[in-house]
């Protein structure tokens, strides 16, 4: 992409911008990924359905996230802003948001306080106007004097549908520059969800959620909840290439394994939470991983990684890359016996495999409902049989 040129900026303001800068290209020429950890969805597979009992053409994959339609649940996951580059990437994603009805985030907007000047960075309404918009801002900035008002006034200049907050205490702690006064922040969020006009979502940047702490979001009044597991993008890894000081840099190498893989925060956050919305993603990259996300409880399957390497190919590699994710869907929801969203999750089986590949015999389904999701809580305890106890019976 032509990243770098028509720069709205006469110059990109130092400091905080100069971090999303490096952010970016640390992000598109490094090796960040999680290492040690993976996203735990190839410890499941789908029961083929020999029969599927639908036609391919009839499946649909709509649905609607904060009162708005979309053609796939998908969500292109806060990423950037600040930056000559953020705006085209913040651009490109945006279109293509549109193009695909696919629910479209924007970077922590902190900056934007700060500077006004870059709003055009991150303004994208115009080019989206179908679809779920969500700011973002770091939780830790409601303890360090952002309050209702500016989270307001960040919701209304971008014309967002939602605000995000993200949980990121470990990248804040391996950061030089990071904010970690995390104490009492439970309280102000809680706050900030009975004050702000707009819907109020958590997300994880890629260690997870905790169930515990998902179903007390809920209860505190957030709307939805993306566990943001680990096994895709590593924050921990990000950081660790901007760290000069060997043994800091150490530090932050060892986290490379640190999380909640995706997989298991997004079951478990649905067994805690039936009925919240929640977003599954940390390393979904491609229509099956949704399909796995969704199967396991998720409403939503979010990206950012593999999505800003495509965005930053292009508007055209970009399309190629939704469209593959979406004809794998599809085609995966066809072959387990999902006409829609709602019965990938109710009505497609998953067989876990047992170490070594082998299926085991039990399957999941239905888990939606609470009294399943005990069953499958207690089919889900390390293995008491073994991958040779049975067949499974589709
Ligand atoms: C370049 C880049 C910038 C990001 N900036 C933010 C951000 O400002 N706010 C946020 O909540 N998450 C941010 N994230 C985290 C992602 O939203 C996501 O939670 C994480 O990268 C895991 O998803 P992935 O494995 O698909 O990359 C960023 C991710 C990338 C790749």
């Amino acid at each position: 992409m032509a990243a770098g040129s028509a720069s709205p900026l006469p110059d990109d303001p130092p400091g905080i911008v100069d971090r999303k800068a490096e952010h970016i290209r640390i992000n598109l020429e490094e090796d960040v990924a999680a290492k040690g950890v993976t996203t735990g969805f190839e410890r499941y597979r789908f029961v083929h359905r020999a029969l599927p009992e639908i036609d391919l053409e009839s499946v649909s994959l709509q649905t609607s996230f904060l009162g708005r339609r979309l053609d796939a649940p998908l969500l292109f996951s806060c990423m950037t802003g600040g930056t000559a580059r953020a705006r085209q990437i913040n651009r490109t994603l945006a279109a293509a948001a549109q193009r695909h009805r696919v629910a479209m985030g924007l970077g922590s907007c902190r900056v934007l306080l700060e500077h006004p000047e870059v709003l055009a960075t991150f303004t994208v309404r115009d080019l989206c106007p179908d679809v779920p918009l969500l700011a973002n801002l770091g939780a830790v900035q409601l303890n360090l004097g952002v309050g209702t008002a500016a989270c307001r006034r960040i919701v209304d200049l971008l014309e967002a549908d939602a605000l995000v907050l993200h949980l990121n205490p470990l990248q804040e702690a391996l950061q030089p520059e990071g904010n970690t006064r995390f104490a009492g922040l439970f309280g102000r969020i809680e706050a900030l969800c009975a004050s702000l006009e707009v819907p109020v979502i958590v997300k994880e940047v890629g260690w997870g959620i905790a169930p515990d702490l998902v179903a007390a979001l809920f209860d505190a009044g957030v709307a939805a909840v993306d566990v943001a597991g680990a096994g895709g993008t590593s924050w921990s890894e990000v950081e660790r290439h901007r760290i000069a000081d060997p043994v800091r840099a150490r530090v932050a190498a060892a986290f490379a394994d640190w999380g909640l893989p995706t997989a298991e925060a997004i079951r478990l956050a649905r067994e805690a939470a039936p009925r919240g919305t929640l977003i599954a993603s940390g390393g979904i990259r491609g229509g099956v991983d949704v399909a796995m996300a969704i199967a396991l409880g998720a409403d939503l399957a979010g990206s950012a990684g593999s999505m800003l390497r495509a965005a930053d190919l292009g508007e055209e590699t970009l399309d190629a890359a939704v469209d593959e994710i979406t004809d794998t869907l599809r085609i995966a929801m066809f072959c387990a016996g999902a006409r829609d969203v709602g019965s990938l999750f109710r009505d497609a089986r998953l067989l876990p495999r047992a170490a070594g590949g082998a299926g085991t015999p039990e399957l999941l389904t239905g888990a939606r409902r609470p009294s399943a999701a005990r069953q499958i809580r207690a089919r889900l305890t390390p293995p008491q049989h073994s991958a040779a106890g049975g067949a499974a019976t589709p």
